[in-house]
């Protein structure tokens, strides 16, 4: 069964972020179902790699943008992202020790799930956006007024 089924409530509005927001469930789903199919640990642990890989490419091009906020709820906004990309890494590393010890947890995957849509997506990049509008970092089509 799938952790995440995609719905268009996910997309924030960005195409090249609501792109990799996709391509990033995706992925989540596939370590979900490496792991209800009881694949071996090498297996699902190369899928949780090549989600981490591209998780940290994503929030690369999120940290850029945000680097650009001047304003004082902006800044702020910066720090919590920032915050919660580095725990939403470390909860993905979590399971990745899990999965080399044997000891993934029943909910493991839902908790991983509920941190990419409700955290990631519905909480910090939608706000995200609100920042980077507002302060004009992003044009109104979505492209970048600063360097790439
Ligand atoms: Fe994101
Ligand atoms: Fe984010």
């Amino acid at each position: 069964m799938a952790v995440i089924v995609w719905s268009d409530e996910f997309l924030i509005g960005h195409a090249d972020l609501d792109q990799d927001h996709r391509a990033l469930i995706a992925g989540i789903n596939a370590i979900g179902l490496a792991l209800d199919e009881a694949r071996p640990n090498a297996e699902v642990i190369a899928e949780i790699d090549r989600w981490l890989a591209a998780f940290t490419i994503h929030i690369q091009a999120e940290e850029h943008m945000l680097q650009f906020l001047t304003l004082p709820p902006g800044r702020s906004h910066r720090v919590q992202h920032s915050k919660g990309h580095a725990e939403f890494v470390h909860r993905v590393q979590a399971l990745r020790r899990a999965v080399a010890d044997g000891t993934v947890a029943p909910g493991d995957m839902e908790q991983i799930g509920t941190f990419m849509t409700l955290l990631e997506l519905i909480r910090a990049d939608f706000e995200m956006l609100g920042h980077l509008r507002r302060e004009g970092v992003l044009r109104p089509d979505g492209s970048l007024a600063v360097p790439a």
